[in-house]
This record gives structure tokens, C-alpha cells and sequence, in this order.
């Protein structure tokens, strides 16, 4: 099996030419890969690429791939798809060149893949890893409530850093989204590979490590337009998500099911003389019906009920937790605001109550009656 690390660069004259080394010893503890380097440099102007191929002379397992500057997301993309194609690579390591990322940890991450892990995630933000001591209080603030920003949003807390740029990674898991790694081109294309490979289901580790100081060159970072972009990339990721995902399908069948319970109430109340409230308990009664077959079908498809018995037993529940909503969540959010605040606000206790009652709805049916099963 062939590793290749891919290191972007631009402008790191002085930091390949030490990490190059450092990373070579490195190797000779790993037996059972074979290990390669790529750098992938944007015609720096410092000299980088001469650099490397003066290192390519001594060192045999050194490829370099240069190009125009689009970004790091881009060089990435370029070095990925030139290390599988070119170099034969199974596996691809993305690693700083300024020595930011401790090259002795890539055994650690090996040894992930080793496990039957897909993606291996060095982590800053987790026991054993930590961000620069010396770093000035706001940078750190920022660094860490930044992080938990982003998984917040992402809602995927077991991931500590999506930020970072120390992985290793089969691959599988490139050619699998390679095709929609092209919208951030800069440091977002780390947040948003992240996202598509944990969305798509790949086995995903994290190897902690203590993110170290630059000590020559610059950081190549433009702080506030990554921050933007990071956060229109984990904000828009989401609400697609929301919308296109199981919680869209939850309100197109609890739309569904509202017209049900109207349409059946008034049937009964205009053309069969019943009162509203029999009228309406029949027309709820229908409509959760109605609810749990399509949520079973369709929004939980994938985990649906296939025995009788698993019917029965999803459909109890399912009635049970829709009455225990409307009883307790929906109506009892009208009864406290009615009792402690007022009554000329009902219909706002309702709209919150409602707001509540979905929220508690697809929490029970995702973790609880359609949760996943354990295999
Ligand atoms: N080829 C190429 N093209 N390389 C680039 C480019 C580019 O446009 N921009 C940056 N790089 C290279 C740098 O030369 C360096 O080797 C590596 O990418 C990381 O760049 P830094 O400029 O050192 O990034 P940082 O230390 O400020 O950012 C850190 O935090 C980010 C956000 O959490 C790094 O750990 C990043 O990997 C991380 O995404
Ligand atoms: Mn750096």
C-alpha cells in the first residue's frame, strides 16, 4: 500500500528544506507502507520548487507538482488527484510545511487507517491536543469558540476540529467527492470535505496533536474573509441539510397530515353532524395514521419497520409520542403562557408550543423510533 503526504506550499523555502528531513526519519520507523512525499507548490517566488527538486536528488520518494495559485483548497485538489493518478497513492495525508503539524504523529494516523478507519482528523480541540501556549488570549478564544461555533452548527459534536489541515485519508473518500471539492478553493475546502465525507457515511477518527508555533516565514491565512466564508459554507451546508434532509420530508408529511385533519373535521362536522371535538379527534387520528406510514416509508425509509411486530410496536409508540405533544408540549405551552402571562397572547403560546412540538417530534422519531440500529 502506498502513502503519499501531500505538503502545499508557497513561499516555505526555508520550512521544506526542514521538514523534508524530519519527515524522511520518520519513514524509516514505518515498515509496512510505502511512503512517499508531495509537494505541491504554487510557483512560490522564494525558490520553494528549486528547493524540492535539490531534495528530490537526495531523497528518491520526493514528487513535486507545481501550479498557478488558486488557494490551498485547490492545491490540495491538484495534489490529491496527481498522488492517486500519477504516484499509484491508496492513501493521502494532508501536512503543513511549516512544521505546525509534528510529522511524528503520522504512525498515529496509520495506525487509524490501520483500525478500518477511512478519514483520520488530527485534532487540536480534543484531550491530547492542544493550539500554541503562547498564542495571545483573543487568538486562542477565537481559535477554540470558533471550533465549537462550527460543530454547533454542524451538529456532529463526537468531531472536535473541522478546521484543521493534518488528516490522512483513503483514497476512496477523494475520488468520492472529489467532484465537489470545487466551490471554496481557499482553507474551506478543510470545513467542507469534512462535511461531505461525514455526511456520505465514511468511518471517520481523530488523532489528537498539539498544533505548534510557525517559526520561519508567514502564515498565508486572510483571517476575515476564511472566517466568512467557513461560516457561509457551515450555514448554507445546513440549512440544505434541514431542508432537503429527514427533517424536510418530517414537515412535507406532517403538512400532509394537517390537510388530513382538517379535511376529515369538517367532513364530519358538515356532512355528518358531528360535534368538532369527536370530529377532530377522529380527524387527528387519521392524520398521525397517515403520518406514521409516510415517515416510515419515506422520511425514515432506510430504517423502516419490517416485521409486523416492528409495525405494531413503531405505530403504538408513534401514537403515543404525538399524544404526548399535542396533550402536554403544544396545549401545556398555551396552558403556562394562558395561567402566567396573559391571555391576549394565546396564539403566540400556540405558534411556540407548535415550534416545540415539532422539535420534540422528530427528536423522538429519529433517536427513539426510528433510531439506528446498533451493528
Ligand atoms: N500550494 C499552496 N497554495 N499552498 C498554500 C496556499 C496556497 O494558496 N496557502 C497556504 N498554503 C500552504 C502553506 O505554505 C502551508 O504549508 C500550509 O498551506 C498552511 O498554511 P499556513 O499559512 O501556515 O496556515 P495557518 O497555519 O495560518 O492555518 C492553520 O489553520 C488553518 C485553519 O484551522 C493550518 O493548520 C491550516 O491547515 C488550517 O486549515
Ligand atoms: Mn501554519
Amino acid at each position: 500500500m502506498k502513502v503519499v503526504i501531500i505538503i502545499p506550499t508557497y513561499n516555505e523555502k526555508g520550512n521544506i528544506e526542514r521538514i523534508v528531513p524530519i519527515t524522511e526519519d520518520v519513514f524509516k520507523r514505518i515498515n509496512n507502507y510505502e511512503m512517499e512525499i508531495l509537494v505541491t507548490d504554487d510557483n512560490s517566488p522564494d525558490g520553494t520548487a528549486e528547493k524540492v527538486i535539490e531534495l528530490s536528488k537526495k531523497y528518491k520518494n520526493i514528487e513535486l507538482s507545481s501550479g498557478m495559485r488558486h488557494g490551498l483548497g485547490a492545491a490540495y485538489v491538484r495534489g490529491m488527484t496527481y498522488a492517486i493518478e500519477k504516484m499509484g497513492a491508496d492513501i493521502v495525508f494532508e501536512m503543513d510545511a511549516d512544521l505546525q503539524h509534528d510529522p511524528e504523529k503520522i504512525p498515529n494516523f496509520l495506525a487509524k487507517i490501520d483500525e478500518g478507519n477511512d478519514m483520520v482528523i488530527g485534532t487540536r480541540y480534543s484531550e491530547g491536543g492542544s493550539i500554541p501556549a503562547a498564542w495571545p488570549i483573543h487568538r486562542k478564544i477565537f481559535s477554540i469558540f470558533g471550533n465549537l461555533l462550527i460543530r454547533t452548527i454542524m451538529m456532529r459534536f463526537w468531531l472536535h476540529d473541522w478546521t484543521g489541515g493534518f488528516r490522512a485519508l483513503k483514497k476512496e473518500v477523494f475520488l468520492k467527492e472529489k467532484d465537489e471539492l470545487t466551490e471554496f478553493k481557499g482553507y474551506t475546502f478543510q470545513v467542507s470535505f469534512l462535511h461531505k465525507a461525514v455526511r456520505d457515511g465514511f468511518k471517520i477518527a481523530e488523532v489528537p496533536f498539539h498544533f505548534g508555533e510557525r517559526n520561519i516565514g508567514d502564515s498565508k491565512i486572510a483571517p476575515m474573509s476564511y472566517i466568512a466564508n467557513v461560516l457561509k459554507y457551515v450555514i448554507t451546508a445546513r440549512i440544505k441539510e434541514l431542508v432537503f434532509g429527514k427533517f424536510g420530508k418530517f414537515m412535507v408529511v406532517g403538512g400532509f397530515g394537517f390537510v388530513i385533519n382538517a379535511v376529515v373535521l369538517r367532513a364530519l362536522v358538515e356532512g355528518f353532524n358531528f360535534a368538532p371535538v369527536p370530529a377532530n379527534l377522529i380527524g387527528a387520528a387519521c392524520a398521525i395514521f397517515s403520518n406514521f406510514n409516510f415517515n416510515n416509508l419515506w422520511t425514515f425509509g432506510e430504517r423502516k419497520a419490517n416485521t409486523v411486530i416492528s409495525y405494531f410496536s413503531k405505530l403504538i409508540q408513534f401514537y403515543a409520542t404525538s399524544a404526548f405533544g399535542v396533550i402536554f408540549i403544544q396545549t401545556g405551552t398555551i396552558f403556562l403562557g394562558d395561567t402566567f402571562i396573559g391571555r391576549q397572547y394565546y396564539f403566540i403560546y400556540f405558534l411556540v408550543g407548535t415550534g416545540v412540538l415539532l422539535t420534540w417530534n422528530f427528536t423522538m422519531y429519529s433517536v427513539v423510533i426510528w433510531r439506528k440500529s446498533r451493528r
